[in-house]
């Protein structure tokens, strides 16, 4: 299949809107992350996509509409607090779980009862889903275990030749993907961090749960409440280390442990703040953003990912920023990235100090 990369334009909306209707697939940018969208009504259109990415048949996709109007169908009721959020945060990088409506294909919930829904802000989604009057099931469009693509280069590295057309609306403003919020029953329950933080959803709801494994691996026999944090995520091909500790110690330790690998013979590098890009100049170090703005650091996220497989880097020490607001979300991507591997930056240094 011969792939398109069209600027965004009234030809490649009206391009895409026909593809959607016609049961195909189109990539295109969103808020977050870019997309890759198919009539979430359409079972067979729908399994395209769990095809080009290679994706888990049994992780549901995310439903993106463009009005309230549109959730008839879509869901089977509106939780009220889900009107709240949606009057507060929609259009926006939050997607609400709702009871699932008679119109989605099973194949687009994976058979579930319930339903993801969001509004997202990007105009290019917005035009897109007024020109078809197509609801679309939206994944991030990387081959699956791979970091989302954050622009249409991007996408089209990991979606050459498994679908007609990629719309091209430069880079994406967020850079990790929707907050995911569980609005069906008790607690409202953050599945998955993102730009609408735990802050931002009490201010509204007052208290919201987050789930046990948004920073830490699923558990032997724990049910995943989201079902795409089962899988390896987000992951470069080299083995990604995060280093924690007071800030002196961890540049000092990733000095120490990125030439202590370079003179074994792996590519090694780190991904450090901007701060600390002259104190590790000799280590391939790659700009995550500043330690000050967790929002920074969630935009440049995927795209540092993505470069260090460019680079074949096999050996990767990277900084942390705390759990909190904007930052949930980055270490939630983080972990997994690292597969959960950590390290204290004292216990690196402590065999000098002997
Ligand atoms: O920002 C985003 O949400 C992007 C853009 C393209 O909109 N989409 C996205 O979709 O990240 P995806 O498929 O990569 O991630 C969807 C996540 C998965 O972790 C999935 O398990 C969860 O949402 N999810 C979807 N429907 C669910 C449901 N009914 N119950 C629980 N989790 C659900
Ligand atoms: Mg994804």
């Amino acid at each position: 299949m011969n792939t398109q990369v069209l600027p965004v334009n009234e030809e490649s909306i009206a391009l895409a809107a026909k593809l959607l209707q016609q049961g195909e697939l189109v990539a295109l940018p969103t808020e977050t992350v870019y997309g890759i969208a198919a009539d979430a009504r359409n079972g067979e259109a729908v399994k395209k996509i769990f095809e080009a990415k290679g994706r888990p048949q049994d992780n549901p996709l995310i439903v993106h509409i463009c009005g309230m109007e549109m959730l008839h169908g879509i869901v089977s009721e509106v939780p009220e607090r889900a009107k709240k959020l949606a009057a507060a945060f929609w259009p926006g990088p939050l997607t609400m779980v709702m009871p699932r409506g008679p119109e989605v294909s099973e194949v687009t919930c994976a058979g579930l009862d319930t339903v993801g829904v969001r509004m997202p802000s990007h105009p290019v989604v917005q035009a897109v889903i007024k020109a078809s009057g197509v609801a679309f099931a939206a994944p991030s469009a990387n081959l699956s275990g791979k970091p989302s693509p954050t622009n249409a280069q991007d996408t089209f590295v990991d979606m050459d030749g498994r679908l007609p057309l990629i719309l091209d609306g430069g880079e994406s403003a967020v850079g990790v993907e929707s907050t995911v919020l569980d609005v069906t029953s008790g607690a409202p329950c953050i599945l998955r961090p993102g730009g609408i933080t735990k802050d931002m959803l009490e201010s509204v709801l007052g208290h919201v749960d987050v789930a046990g494994s948004v920073l830490r691996p699923l558990q032997k026999g724990e049910k995943a409440l989201s079902p795409g944090m089962r899988y390896k995520h987000y992951s470069p091909d080299g083995q990604v280390t995060l280093v924690e500790g007071a800030e002196a110690d961890v540049v000092a330790a990733m000095a120490k442990l990125a030439t202590h690998a370079d003179a074994q013979g792996h590519r090694a590098c780190v991904m450090c703040f901007t701060e600390h890009m002259d104190a590790l100049k000799d280590c391939h170090p790659h700009d995550i953003g500043s330690r000050d703005n967790a929002s920074e650091v969630a935009h440049r996220l995927f795209d540092t990912l993505r470069r260090l497989d460019e680079e074949h880097m096999d050996v990767i020490f990277s900084e942390v920023v705390p759990p909190e607001g904007v930052g949930l979300a980055v270490m939630n991507r983080l972990g997994r990235a690292a597969a959960f591997h950590t390290i204290q930056a004292r216990d690196v240094l402590k065999d000098e100090e002997a």
